[in-house]
């Protein structure tokens, strides 16, 4: 019976993390969850057991014991439950441009970052004189005026969103705007630097993203990925007001270990004022 107990509060303790560990395969975590459920819930039963056997007995410790039990390996199965759900989504890039397209027409009346903190993303993501820049998800072309401020050689930009690009185009006359989807984009050029600035969470397949930019991307340049909020905040953000086209943020050592295959990963800075990654393409 200890045994037994041990081994439950093992899974009831353990697994949850082990299901939202996104090392482990899709299979195994899903393993994981199975378990989690069928032994809270063999809890949660015991647990109304001790409730009835309380009552029965007029005890009144039992069903309070009994109730709080319930509510804890609940609460515990239900947010891992939501959590795995929310890892499984995937984003539609049909809902992801008509969402972009609604805020195109304000989206530059609140500067998502101040100057110093654009600086010092720009500062280690490479971008100096003379550079080819590709800024993909560029909206409305924030960046623009800061590459320019930078002698950049070459501004050249992507977005999914159509009214997105109709304002950047605008923004200004040097910059090449592009309506196209990044994660299939590709170029008879290849850049120096690639931007990739408060967009991440928005692309349904990040693996498919920095494998198809590592292709854009020559020997020896830069591949940015940015956020000039920290990632806590950006999550809740995103949960509040753009969940159903947003996904969570990785860590950043996890976007490290997605870059590794084609890029040597020079900075991870993920603090409360920023969110850095940048690799070299090797
Ligand atoms: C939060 S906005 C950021 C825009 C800009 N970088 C900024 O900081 O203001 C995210 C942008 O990603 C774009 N986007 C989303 N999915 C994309 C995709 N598959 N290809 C290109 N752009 C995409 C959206 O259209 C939107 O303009």
């Amino acid at each position: 019976m200890g045994l037994l107990d041990f081994l439950g509060d093992i899974v009831v303790f353990v697994f949850p993390d082990l299901v939202n560990d996104k090392k482990i395969s899709h299979k195994t975590r899903k393993i994981f969850l199975a378990l989690l459920v069928i032994v809270s819930l063999c809890y949660v039963g015991i647990f109304a057991f001790c409730i009835f056997w309380g009552i029965k007995k007029d005890n009144i410790v039992l069903p309070i014991l009994g109730i709080l039990g319930i509510l804890l390996y609940l609460y515990r199965l239900l947010k891992t439950a939501k959590e795995y759900k929310e890892s499984q989504k995937k984003l539609d890039k049909k809902t992801v441009m008509e969402f972009f397209d609604n805020f195109a027409h304000i989206w530059d009346n609140e500067p998502v970052a101040d100057k110093e903190i654009i600086d010092t993303i720009l500062d280690n993501s490479g971008i100096v004189n003379g550079v080819n820049v590709l800024d993909i998800a560029c909206g409305t072309g924030v960046l623009f005026p800061y590459y320019l401020e930078r002698n950049v050689n070459s501004i050249t930009a992507v977005d999914l969103s159509p009214e997105m690009v109709k304002i950047a185009k605008n923004k200004i006359p040097q910059a090449n705007v592009i309506c196209g989807d990044a994660e299939e984009i590709s170029f008879d050029t290849s850049f120096d630097c690639i931007m990739i600035y408060n967009a991440f969470p928005h692309f349904p397949n990040p693996q498919t993203l920095i494998e198809n930019l590592s292709k854009c991307l020559s020997v020896g340049g830069k591949l940015t990925i940015a956020h000039g909020m920290s990632k806590k905040e950006l999550d809740e953000v995103h949960k509040k007001s753009a969940g159903k086209v947003s996904n969570i943020l990785p860590e950043s050592e996890e976007l490290a270990n997605l870059l590794s295959p084609y890029f040597n990963v020079d900075i991870t800075i993920s603090n409360d004022e920023m969110y850095l990654v940048t690799g070299t393409k090797r």
